[in-house]
């Protein structure tokens, strides 16, 4: 076996997404599985050199894992020509600055989601890349989960007939911050960081509907803050300024509809942390992390509306689980080994800035189909 060193800037590191699902779940995961085959003898080793903003913080998670690069210093880790991929898990809002200048120094990238907090930054990141030459990507990881790879697999064997609609259910309490800490950091509450449920869930949802379904073709939304206060690592109060709760409603190609909830501000009364009910002329199914179940239409029942009865029979009850039949890896996982097999043996990939735009979009038209109370059609992208 010959072993083809593949160096990433990780910047961002010490974050929740950085740490535990990009550093620690997949480019860690890949290194301890032996790197990722690439065929005829030949391995793709990924080698981090971890970027933040702390020495000490950068050195502890570098010890702990026995790696031996890290710098507070990102301008000259993208002059150093042996890195090859920059990989971005800041906070949002200091994402397109880096982003930028490690196009300009050649390196191909990739990126947590939202790429922008607008779409004229997304739009522009899409541009330099392209002009520039070099490859990216965008984090998508939801359509590799295995509840929705279980979807998928429904879509595509036809179980459905036609599809009619989507029905997603996302959110869980997020707790305020003063008699028990917040689960999620407080930037995500701040407007003016970066924050709020729609810039961070709907360029999901973009991804998720597009992907399954079709593509989004109008958008009208209602999004609003439920918990106006909150309270932050320090334990101080601020004013929570950005939105914690959008109800939308979504057009697709094909002719479905979905309407998606999505809040901070919602106790969880599910099976999982997100659910997606798709029903269809021949079969129905909510999808959600891991599990997926299914309805036929053979297998329906024929309630009758009467509040004057109990009810007599366990709706729950009456769907059936649909097998793994399969092996699932980490979602960030999977898709870290499809863009580094992009990289280096050129690979299609289509979950890249331009798709990452079409996120950033969706959140965009979100928001002001809430402020102006009108509902958007969504126009293709193009470059
Ligand atoms: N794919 C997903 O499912 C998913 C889930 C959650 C978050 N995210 C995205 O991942 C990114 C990071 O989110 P997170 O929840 O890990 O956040 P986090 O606050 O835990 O981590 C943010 C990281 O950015 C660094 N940073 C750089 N500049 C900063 C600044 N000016 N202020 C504060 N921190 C700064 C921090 O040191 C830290 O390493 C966000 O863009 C978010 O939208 C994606």
């Amino acid at each position: 076996m010959t072993r083809r060193t593949v160096r990433i800037a990780m910047n961002g590191v010490t974050g929740r997404m950085g740490y535990r699902q990009h550093l620690l779940r997949s480019v860690l995961a890949i290194r301890e599985q032996g790197g990722v085959d690439l065929g005829g003898g030949e391995t793709l080793w990924p080698e981090p050199v971890l970027i933040g903003r702390r020495d000490h913080a950068l050195r502890e998670i570098a010890e702990r894992h026995g790696l031996t690069e890290w710098s507070t210093d990102l301008d000259a880790v993208l002059d150093d020509d042996t890195i090859d991929i920059y990989f971005d898990a800041q906070v949002t809002s200091a994402r397109v600055e880096a982003i930028k200048k490690a196009i300009d120094a050649g390196k191909h990238i990739y990126t947590e989601k939202p790429t922008a907090t607008d779409l004229e930054g997304a739009l522009e990141l899409a541009r330099l890349a392209r002009t520039a030459g070099i490859k990216h990507g965008v984090v998508q990881d939801k359509i590799f989960l295995p509840g929705l790879l279980k979807l998928k697999r429904l879509i595509d064997g036809g179980f459905f007939g036609d599809i009619l609609s989507v029905r997603g259910e996302f959110g869980y309490w997020v707790f305020e911050g003063d008699w028990q800490d917040a689960q999620r950091p407080s930037w995500n509450y701040r407007a003016e960081d970066g924050g709020g449920i729609v810039v961070d869930m709907f360029p999901h949802w973009e991804y998720v509907l597009h992907e399954l379904f079709g593509r989004v073709l109008s958008v009208q939304a209602h999004v609003t803050t439920h918990i106006p206060q909150r309270w932050d690592e320090q334990g101080k109060p601020y004013a929570a300024t950005a939105d914690d709760a959008a109800y939308g409603i979504f057009e697709l190609e094909g002719g479905a509809v979905a309407q998606i909830n999505s809040s901070w501000a919602v106790r969880v009364n599910r099976d999982e942390l997100v659910e997606f009910q798709v029903d269809g002329t021949h079969g129905s199914a909510v999808a959600g992390l891991r599990n997926c179940r299914v309805q036929h239409r053979s297998a329906t029942p024929k309630p009758v509306w009467n509040p004057d009865l109990p009810v007599t029979e366990s709706f729950r009850d009456q769907w059936q689980e649909v097998p793994d039949n399969a092996e699932f890896d980490n979602g960030f996982k999977a898709q870290w080994e499809l863009f580094l097999r992009h990289v280096v043996l050129d690979e299609p990939y289509q979950w890249d800035l331009l798709a990452g735009a079409r996120g950033v979009q969706l959140a965009e038209l979100g928001l002001r189909s809430s402020a102006e109370g009108r509902r958007f059609d969504i126009p293709e992208l193009t470059l």
